[in-house]
Protein backbone atom coordinates (compact mmCIF):
# COMPACT_ATOMS: atom_id res chain seq x y z
CA UNK A 1 0.00 0.00 0.00
CA UNK A 2 1.10 3.33 -1.07
CA UNK A 3 1.76 5.94 1.94
CA UNK A 4 2.60 9.39 1.59
CA UNK A 5 5.68 9.69 4.06
CA UNK A 6 6.90 12.60 5.20
CA UNK A 7 10.58 10.93 3.47
CA UNK A 8 8.37 11.39 0.27
CA UNK A 9 6.96 14.99 0.88
CA UNK A 10 10.84 15.65 1.40
CA UNK A 11 11.84 14.31 -1.59
CA UNK A 12 9.08 16.53 -3.82
CA UNK A 13 10.08 19.42 -2.19
CA UNK A 14 13.77 19.14 -3.32
CA UNK A 15 12.58 19.15 -7.17
CA UNK A 16 10.25 21.99 -6.53
CA UNK A 17 12.24 24.14 -4.91
CA UNK A 18 14.34 24.22 -8.08
CA UNK A 19 14.47 27.91 -8.34
CA UNK A 20 15.11 30.05 -5.21
CA UNK A 21 13.34 33.72 -7.34
CA UNK A 22 9.79 32.22 -8.35
CA UNK A 23 7.83 28.68 -7.98
CA UNK A 24 8.89 26.05 -10.19
CA UNK A 25 6.16 23.50 -12.17
CA UNK A 26 7.73 20.11 -12.01
CA UNK A 27 6.02 17.73 -15.38
CA UNK A 28 6.29 14.36 -15.53
CA UNK A 29 6.06 12.49 -18.67
CA UNK A 30 5.18 8.70 -18.16
CA UNK A 31 3.81 5.95 -19.68
CA UNK A 32 2.67 2.08 -19.04
CA UNK A 33 4.34 0.97 -22.83
CA UNK A 34 7.87 1.77 -23.82
CA UNK A 35 8.21 3.79 -27.10
CA UNK A 36 4.89 5.45 -27.48
CA UNK A 37 6.90 9.14 -27.97
CA UNK A 38 7.50 9.92 -24.21
CA UNK A 39 11.06 11.62 -24.97
CA UNK A 40 9.34 13.41 -28.03
CA UNK A 41 6.89 14.75 -26.08
CA UNK A 42 9.17 15.91 -23.63
CA UNK A 43 11.74 17.20 -25.78
CA UNK A 44 9.18 19.33 -28.08
CA UNK A 45 7.12 20.48 -25.27
CA UNK A 46 10.26 21.27 -23.72
CA UNK A 47 11.30 23.84 -26.92
CA UNK A 48 7.55 25.24 -27.33
CA UNK A 49 7.85 26.73 -23.71
CA UNK A 50 10.96 27.67 -24.05
CA UNK A 51 9.90 29.74 -27.05
CA UNK A 52 7.23 31.12 -25.26
CA UNK A 53 9.34 32.76 -23.31
CA UNK A 54 9.63 30.11 -20.68
CA UNK A 55 12.76 28.78 -18.55
CA UNK A 56 12.49 25.15 -19.54
CA UNK A 57 14.73 22.39 -17.41
CA UNK A 58 14.59 19.46 -18.96
CA UNK A 59 15.25 16.01 -17.15
CA UNK A 60 15.90 12.53 -18.52
CA UNK A 61 15.12 10.69 -16.27
CA UNK A 62 15.01 7.28 -18.04
CA UNK A 63 18.15 6.67 -15.73
CA UNK A 64 19.51 3.34 -17.45
CA UNK A 65 18.26 4.18 -21.43
CA UNK A 66 18.75 7.55 -22.18
CA UNK A 67 18.53 9.36 -25.07
CA UNK A 68 17.25 13.19 -24.05
CA UNK A 69 20.49 14.26 -25.55
CA UNK A 70 20.93 11.83 -28.28
CA UNK A 71 16.82 12.61 -29.72
CA UNK A 72 18.15 16.57 -29.32
CA UNK A 73 21.80 15.73 -31.06
CA UNK A 74 23.92 17.15 -28.33
CA UNK A 75 27.01 16.21 -26.76
CA UNK A 76 26.91 15.24 -23.37
CA UNK A 77 30.16 14.73 -21.38
CA UNK A 78 29.20 13.61 -18.44
CA UNK A 79 25.98 12.63 -16.89
CA UNK A 80 23.44 11.80 -13.84
CA UNK A 81 25.40 8.90 -13.69
CA UNK A 82 28.87 11.21 -12.48
CA UNK A 83 26.59 13.24 -10.17
CA UNK A 84 25.35 9.58 -8.44
CA UNK A 85 29.16 8.32 -8.77
CA UNK A 86 30.64 11.47 -6.69
CA UNK A 87 32.04 12.27 -9.62
CA UNK A 88 30.35 15.68 -10.96
CA UNK A 89 27.86 18.14 -9.22
CA UNK A 90 24.71 18.63 -10.55
CA UNK A 91 25.32 21.92 -12.15
CA UNK A 92 28.42 20.95 -14.01
CA UNK A 93 26.41 17.86 -16.00
CA UNK A 94 23.69 20.63 -17.40
CA UNK A 95 23.92 21.37 -21.23
CA UNK A 96 22.31 24.16 -23.25
CA UNK A 97 19.74 22.50 -25.88
CA UNK A 98 17.51 24.48 -28.96
CA UNK A 99 15.99 27.25 -27.62
CA UNK A 100 17.90 27.89 -24.74
CA UNK A 101 16.67 24.69 -22.58
CA UNK A 102 18.73 23.68 -20.06
CA UNK A 103 19.32 19.95 -20.25
CA UNK A 104 20.03 16.97 -17.53
CA UNK A 105 21.55 14.53 -19.58
CA UNK A 106 21.25 10.42 -17.85
CA UNK A 107 23.36 7.39 -18.90
CA UNK A 108 22.92 5.07 -21.18
CA UNK A 109 22.77 1.17 -20.81
CA UNK A 110 24.48 1.85 -17.26
CA UNK A 111 22.73 -1.17 -15.31
CA UNK A 112 23.61 0.59 -11.57
CA UNK A 113 21.44 3.51 -12.84
CA UNK A 114 18.21 1.10 -13.35
CA UNK A 115 18.21 0.18 -10.01
CA UNK A 116 18.94 3.55 -7.73
CA UNK A 117 18.65 2.95 -3.96
CA UNK A 118 15.86 5.24 -2.65
CA UNK A 119 18.77 7.21 -0.73
CA UNK A 120 20.45 7.98 -4.10
CA UNK A 121 17.29 8.67 -5.48
CA UNK A 122 16.27 10.75 -2.75
CA UNK A 123 20.15 12.75 -2.62
CA UNK A 124 19.23 13.38 -6.61
CA UNK A 125 15.80 14.92 -6.06
CA UNK A 126 17.40 16.89 -3.00
CA UNK A 127 20.20 18.33 -5.67
CA UNK A 128 18.08 19.92 -7.59
CA UNK A 129 16.52 21.98 -4.66
CA UNK A 130 19.78 23.29 -4.29
CA UNK A 131 20.23 24.60 -7.91
CA UNK A 132 20.75 28.23 -8.40
CA UNK A 133 18.74 27.94 -11.68
CA UNK A 134 15.93 30.37 -12.37
CA UNK A 135 13.47 27.96 -13.99
CA UNK A 136 9.61 28.07 -14.60
CA UNK A 137 8.75 24.49 -15.47
CA UNK A 138 11.08 21.55 -15.05
CA UNK A 139 9.96 18.28 -17.42
CA UNK A 140 10.87 15.41 -16.52
CA UNK A 141 11.59 12.32 -19.25
CA UNK A 142 10.48 8.71 -17.12
CA UNK A 143 11.54 5.49 -18.55
CA UNK A 144 7.96 3.23 -19.38
CA UNK A 145 6.47 1.35 -16.56
CA UNK A 146 6.01 2.35 -13.04
CA UNK A 147 9.31 1.41 -11.31
CA UNK A 148 10.11 2.88 -8.09
CA UNK A 149 12.32 5.83 -9.82
CA UNK A 150 9.17 6.47 -12.16
CA UNK A 151 6.48 6.83 -9.19
CA UNK A 152 9.31 8.86 -6.91
CA UNK A 153 9.65 11.63 -10.00
CA UNK A 154 5.55 11.62 -10.43
CA UNK A 155 5.16 11.76 -7.04
CA UNK A 156 7.75 14.96 -6.79
CA UNK A 157 5.72 16.84 -9.59
CA UNK A 158 2.76 18.87 -10.25
CA UNK A 159 1.42 17.16 -13.06
CA UNK A 160 1.75 13.89 -15.14
CA UNK A 161 1.53 13.60 -18.38
CA UNK A 162 0.92 10.41 -19.47
CA UNK A 163 1.77 9.51 -23.49
CA UNK A 164 -1.02 6.56 -24.61
CA UNK A 165 -0.66 5.21 -27.98
CA UNK A 166 -3.78 4.46 -30.09
CA UNK A 167 -2.25 1.53 -32.00
CA UNK A 168 -4.54 -1.85 -32.09
CA UNK A 169 -3.78 -4.82 -30.75
CA UNK A 170 -1.75 -6.92 -32.83
CA UNK A 171 -3.36 -10.63 -33.04
CA UNK A 172 -0.05 -12.79 -33.57
CA UNK A 173 -0.82 -16.60 -35.15
CA UNK A 174 1.10 -19.61 -33.35
CA UNK A 175 2.82 -21.59 -35.59
CA UNK A 176 3.00 -24.67 -34.72
CA UNK A 177 5.85 -26.75 -36.18
CA UNK A 178 5.82 -29.15 -38.93
CA UNK A 179 5.73 -29.14 -43.05
CA UNK A 180 3.79 -26.06 -44.11
N1 LIG B 1 3.66 11.07 -32.87
C1 LIG B 1 4.48 10.17 -33.40
N2 LIG B 1 4.21 9.59 -34.58
C2 LIG B 1 5.04 8.69 -35.12
N3 LIG B 1 6.19 8.26 -34.56
C3 LIG B 1 6.50 8.80 -33.39
C4 LIG B 1 5.67 9.78 -32.73
N4 LIG B 1 6.25 10.09 -31.55
C5 LIG B 1 7.37 9.38 -31.47
N5 LIG B 1 7.54 8.62 -32.57
C6 LIG B 1 8.64 7.69 -32.85
O1 LIG B 1 8.49 6.57 -31.97
C7 LIG B 1 9.77 6.14 -31.51
C8 LIG B 1 9.81 6.16 -29.99
O2 LIG B 1 9.69 7.52 -29.57
P1 LIG B 1 10.25 8.00 -28.17
O3 LIG B 1 11.69 7.64 -28.02
O4 LIG B 1 9.87 9.42 -28.00
O5 LIG B 1 9.38 7.06 -27.21
P2 LIG B 1 9.55 6.82 -25.65
O6 LIG B 1 8.19 6.60 -25.09
O7 LIG B 1 10.36 7.90 -25.05
O8 LIG B 1 10.39 5.46 -25.65
P3 LIG B 1 11.06 4.75 -24.37
O9 LIG B 1 9.93 4.08 -23.62
O10 LIG B 1 12.01 3.77 -24.99
O11 LIG B 1 11.72 5.83 -23.57
C9 LIG B 1 10.78 7.05 -32.15
O12 LIG B 1 11.30 6.42 -33.29
C10 LIG B 1 9.98 8.29 -32.51
O13 LIG B 1 10.54 8.97 -33.62
MG1 LIG C 1 12.11 7.81 -23.89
Amino acid sequence: MYTHSSEATDQAAGLRRLSRYRPVKVMAVASGKGGVGKTTVSANLAIMLARQGKQVMLLDADLGLANVDVMLGLNARQNLSHVIAGEATLEEVIIEGPAGIRVVPSASGKHNMLNLAATEQAGLIRAFGELTHDVDILLVDNAAGISDSVVTFARASHEVIVVVCDEPRRHTRVHGGGAA
